[in-house]
């Protein structure tokens, strides 16, 4: 069965269904449903949902309505990430990197660690690392274009954001692949080739190269955000190697497959609406403005979630102190209450304060730096390309919280003046 076929037999299976008998946890229900179709459900019958224990895990709570899912991002008193911020470690009942790592840390330490990341996240401290991303972007398009042909997943977007974060970091040139490769292998546990305890190994290798960098990067700082965590202090003290080497690798985790799979996804929204990609490419809408719905459409991580530290209401249910909540962005960014003609892939919309990169004490620290990607990626796109068509079968992403495409093949019809601008 194409995944067309897949998607409509989904379509029109959501309606008759039970909503219990969705399973979020599963990876293949996001490649088997409407999606959307089932969002809009949620959002109309059952906004608080108790999602049954299934084979992953207990049972947990689910919030599809826009404003439900802020409350919770914003609240820090009631809600913590410290026992996991995704379903897998939710479902687990822990985070190995809690009360370490950003994502999975709160409370004072979590504001003394952001606020020592984000000298290196402002847009200043940026500016050198955006004009890399913008020459990347550009040879790499610039290949594929004149080839006419290319797997933009693989040729193009997957070459991006990690090696951006490479130069955040300050990892050197001639580490690089060694790096990549053993990232691969984290990532895939998986696929056929590579089993659980290979990907656990290459996590490991690589949290022992960047404690390496560090003890160098203590000794000799450079501007980097590897130096920044290793000479910094809290209330006086350096922070200790587990942090240091844990939120290194964060950048990895949040920064490489989200902003890779929304560049991905842009490309195949824009490709599907022609007179969208028209609009971009005759300049009536900003790349600003497009980057933002391309963020709102693609919404790269599903979920995130939260443990209720006490007894709490959401929507007049009663939480319970110790529960699971999950945080639907991808319903959130299609609630009908707040966005005009959610369904709409709308370059121009405004406003458009999609939750793509969450809300509250956990806002993403990578966002102006996701957005440089995507914003790089857009406009490089409308001056080189003509046009741009589907050129064989995709492949989707399987998983509980990611969305978007692994493989997406296309055909180049080369702009020969954009082209002849970057020369
Ligand atoms: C946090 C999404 C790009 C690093 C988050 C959160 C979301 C998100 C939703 C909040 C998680 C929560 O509340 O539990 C995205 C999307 C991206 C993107 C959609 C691209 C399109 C990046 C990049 C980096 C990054 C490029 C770094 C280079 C982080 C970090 C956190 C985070 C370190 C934790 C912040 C904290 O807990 O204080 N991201 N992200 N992200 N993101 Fe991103």
């Amino acid at each position: 069965m194409t995944s067309a076929t897949a998607t409509a037999l989904g379509g029109a299976d959501v309606e008759d269904r039970e909503l219990d008998s969705f399973d979020l946890t599963d990876p293949l229900t996001y490649q088997t449903t409407d999606v959307h179709a089932m969002w809009r459900r949620f959002r109309t019958e059952r906004p608080v949902h108790r999602h049954p224990a299934t084979a992953a895990g207990p049972e947990f709570w689910v919030l599809s309505r826009y404003d439900d899912i802020m409350k919770v991002y914003k609240d820090d008193d009631d809600f913590t990430s410290e026992r996991g911020n995704l379903l897998v470690t939710l479902l687990h009942g822990s985070d190995s990197a809690a009360g370490k790592m950003l994502a999975v840390t709160d409370g004072p330490r979590h504001a003394a660690i952001r606020k020592l990341m984000l000298k290196s996240f402002s847009p200043r401290a940026l500016r050198h690392i955006s004009e890399q991303v913008v020459q990347r972007t550009r040879l790499l398009l610039k290949g594929a274009v004149e080839r006419g042909e290319a797997d933009f997943a693989r040729d193009v977007a997957e070459h991006i954001p990690i090696a951006t974060i490479c130069d955040l970091l300050g990892v050197p040139e001639s580490d690089r692949a060694f790096l990549l490769g053993l990232n691969k292998q984290a990532l895939s546990s998986s696929t056929a080739d590579t089993s659980a305890e290979d990907s656990w190994l290459a996590r490991n290798e690589i949290l022992l190269y960047f404690g390496e960098l560090a003890e160098e990067r203590r000794k000799n700082p450079v501007d980097d955000v590897i130096s920044v965590l290793a000479t910094g202090l809290i209330d006086g003290k350096p922070l200790d190697e587990d942090e240091i080497v844990l939120n290194c690798y964060s950048l990895i985790i949040g920064g490489d497959e989200t902003s890779r799979l929304s560049m991905i996804g842009g490309l195949q929204a824009l490709m599907r609406h022609p007179e969208q990609w028209n609009a971009l490419k005759q300049g009536e809408v900003t790349v600003e403005s497009a980057v933002e719905e391309v963020l709102r459409w693609t919404t790269p991580g599903m979920h995130f979630g939260r443990r209720a530290l006490r007894d709490v209401e959401v929507a007049g249910q009663r939480i319970a102190a110790d529960d699971i909540v999950t945080l639907w962005n991808t319903s959130a960014n299609r609630d009908e209450g707040v966005f005009d003609a959610p369904e709409t892939f709308d370059l121009a919309r405004t406003p458009n304060k999609h939750v793509s990169f969450g809300y509250g004490p956990h806002f993403c620290l990578g966002a102006f730096l996701g957005r440089v990607e995507i914003n790089a990626m857009l406009d490089g796109l409308r001056t080189v390309a003509d046009r741009v068509e589907p050129n064989g079968p995709v492949e989707p992403v399987f998983s509980n919280f990611l969305s978007g495409l692994e493989s997406l093949p296309v055909r180049f019809e080369a702009d020969r003046e954009g082209l002849a601008q970057w020369d």
